[in-house]
């Protein structure tokens, strides 16, 4: 798990916070994701298909997307995330950002593809992640697919130690926030990110694929 200096409590789904977070932290999740995730999407949505990047907080993931041809909304309702994205983003670059809560009545049709690297993971209880769960299911075209990255408890007493970091969910709790609108294609555990020590504990990898309405 990671530590409480590299990793701050980021279980909210208040934007107000999250800027706050961006003006105050250096973001120590802002990073490429692992291979793995580029070996999922590639074997259940090869490019071009359109991905919409929830909570793409600096917009990094969302340009290695792009980077690998897939066409690209990512959202954010973190302005101050948005902002720093937009800035890190080459003037070239097909990616466009939007400033919304995926949890409110979302103004863009439904897509063929979500992603969430890092975000039902931040919230705080089941309850939340239920909501969030809902709300991916309303972006989410039926039999479209949703990327999830998420912190993994991968047994009972790091599920029971909920003292750092995101939310860790045991494969049970996160299927039972999601089940009511996904079933699950594949499932795998891999760090979550690149970096010895700061990122490299463990997550879910999980492709769902939207129930048909
Ligand atoms: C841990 S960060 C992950 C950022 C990015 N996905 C990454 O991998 O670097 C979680 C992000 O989710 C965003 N977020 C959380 N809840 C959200 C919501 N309801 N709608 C849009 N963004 C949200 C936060 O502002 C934050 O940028």
């Amino acid at each position: 798990m990671p530590d409480a200096a590299s990793s701050p409590p980021l279980r909210s789904l208040n934007a107000t916070e999250w800027d706050r977070t961006y003006a105050s932290t250096n973001a120590a999740w802002d990073e490429e994701p692992p291979p793995v995730l580029g070996d999922l999407l590639a074997e259940h949505a090869p490019p071009p298909t359109h991905v919409l990047d929830v909570g793409c907080g600096l917009g990094t993931t969302a340009r290695w997307l792009a980077g690998r041809s897939y066409t690209v909304t990512a959202c954010d309702f973190s302005a101050r995330a948005i902002k720093e994205a937009r800035r890190r983003t080459p003037a070239d670059s097909t990616v466009k950002y939007e400033i919304l809560d995926a949890t409110a009545d979302v103004p863009l049709p439904p897509f063929p593809v979500l992603l969430d690297r890092g975000v039902l993971h931040t919230c705080p209880t089941h309850r939340e992640r239920r909501r969030f769960a809902e709300a991916m299911a309303r972006l989410c075209r039926p039999a479209g697919l949703w990327f999830h990255v998420g912190a993994a408890a991968l047994s009972d007493e790091e599920a029971l130690d909920q003292s750092n970091g995101p939310s860790w969910t045991t494969e049970e709790t996160f299927l039972d926030a999601v089940s009511p609108w996904f079933t699950v294609l594949d499932h795998r555990i891999a760090d979550f990110g690149r970096r010895a020590g700061v990122t490299d504990w463990s997550a879910r990898y999980v492709v769902l694929r939207r129930r048909g309405d």
